[in-house]
């Protein structure tokens, strides 16, 4: 199992170590534009190997793409992340021009492999992906809605005053502030609702809180976060490599499901070694609905800015 990861800055080289430290696949490459940078961060990561016990092979490469070859799973972090008091969408400048080249170069030397794409605004780059290969849909991955779900645990069992193994809770809509759809009405704590220990508004606080997850992060930080990207990566990277079969909220080309059509919005999907198996879809009541009809308006207007 051979991994890219292109992008070598904090999401990327995050995304890698956790792979690493999984210890699930023989090769992750490492592919940066800025000279040395991936390189440098191979070395560092390779010589954590023998604290950390793994035998993956970490190699970095300035843009050399045949490098990459052979890839079976591509990840895109390539791109400018936002800084405090900025928007995902205002990134799609710069980051749409990125994202197209880099495709184009990862498939030209690995033409089988699955793509995950983790720059943003991550939604209407996956959907870039569609228009600009040829690519079955279940190659081209979002990932967005994993992240979501796991700051969702975090803020619920911080509310809870439980562990965070005991919580569970998903995602899902766009991945931005304010088209994130924390599903509440479904989130257990051990499989008792968390409504049978929340109030109305604290639970109503957990959903805001988890929206604006990475914009907190961001203003703390000074730039986007990168521990929790990199290991929600890490994990639909595994459920591929390992043909896991596990259910997590990706954004991936709807065609009718959620009565949306050619648009690419986090919802529940099966990831194995196809990538994603299978598009699951959940009945959403009034409310999560209107959310999920609104939130998707609002990816096609930046999708609409894109020149394809
Ligand atoms: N989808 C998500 O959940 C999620 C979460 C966090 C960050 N992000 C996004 O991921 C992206 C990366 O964030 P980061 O914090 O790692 O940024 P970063 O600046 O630390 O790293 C980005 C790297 O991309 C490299 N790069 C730029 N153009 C390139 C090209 N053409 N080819 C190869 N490499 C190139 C840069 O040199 C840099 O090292 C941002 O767009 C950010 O918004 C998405």
């Amino acid at each position: 199992m051979k991994i890219t990861v292109v992008g070598a800055g904090a999401v990327g080289a995050s995304c890698a170590e956790y792979i690493a430290i999984k210890d699930f696949a023989s090769e992750v490459v490492l592919l940066d534009i800025k000279e040395g940078f991936a390189e440098g961060k191979a070395m560092d990561l390779m010589q954590t190997a023998s604290l950390n016990g793994f035998d993956t092979k970490i190699t970095g490469t300035t843009g050399d793409y045949s490098k990459t070859a052979g890839s079976d799973i591509a990840v895109i972090t390539s791109g400018i992340p936002r800084k405090p008091g900025m928007t995902r969408e205002e990134l799609i400048g710069i980051n749409a021009g990125i994202v197209r080249s880099v495709t184009e170069s990862l498939l030209e030397h690995s033409p089988n492999a699955i793509l995950i794409v983790v720059s943003n605004p991550m939604d209407t780059m996956t959907y870039l992906v569609h228009k600009i290969t040829d690519l079955p849909k279940n190659r081209i991955i979002g990932m967005g809605g994993a992240l979501d779900s796991a700051r969702f645990k975090y803020r619920l069992a911080e509310a809870l005053g439980a562990p965070i193994s005991d919580v569970d809770g998903m995602v899902l809509g766009a991945h931005s502030d304010t088209g994130m759809i924390p599903l509440a009405r479904h989130a257990t704590r051990n499989s008792i609702k968390v409504s049978e220990f929340l109030s109305e508004d604290r639970l109503q606080q957990v959903v805001e809180d988890t929206k604006v997850g990475g914009a907190t992060l961001t203003k703390l930080l000074g730039t986007s976060a990168w521990y929790a990207p990199g290991a929600a990566v890490s994990s639909l990277v595994q459920a591929i490599a390992c043909d896991l079969k596990k259910i997590f909220p990706c954004s991936t080309l709807l065609e009718g499901e959620y009565g949306l059509d050619d648009i690419c919005v986090g919802v529940p999907v099966v990831l194995g070694k196809n990538g994603i198996e299978e598009i699951v879809t959940i009945t959403l009541d009034d409310a999560e609905n209107t959310n999920m009809q609104e939130s998707s308006a609002a990816v096609r207007k930046v999708n609409d800015l894109l020149e394809v």
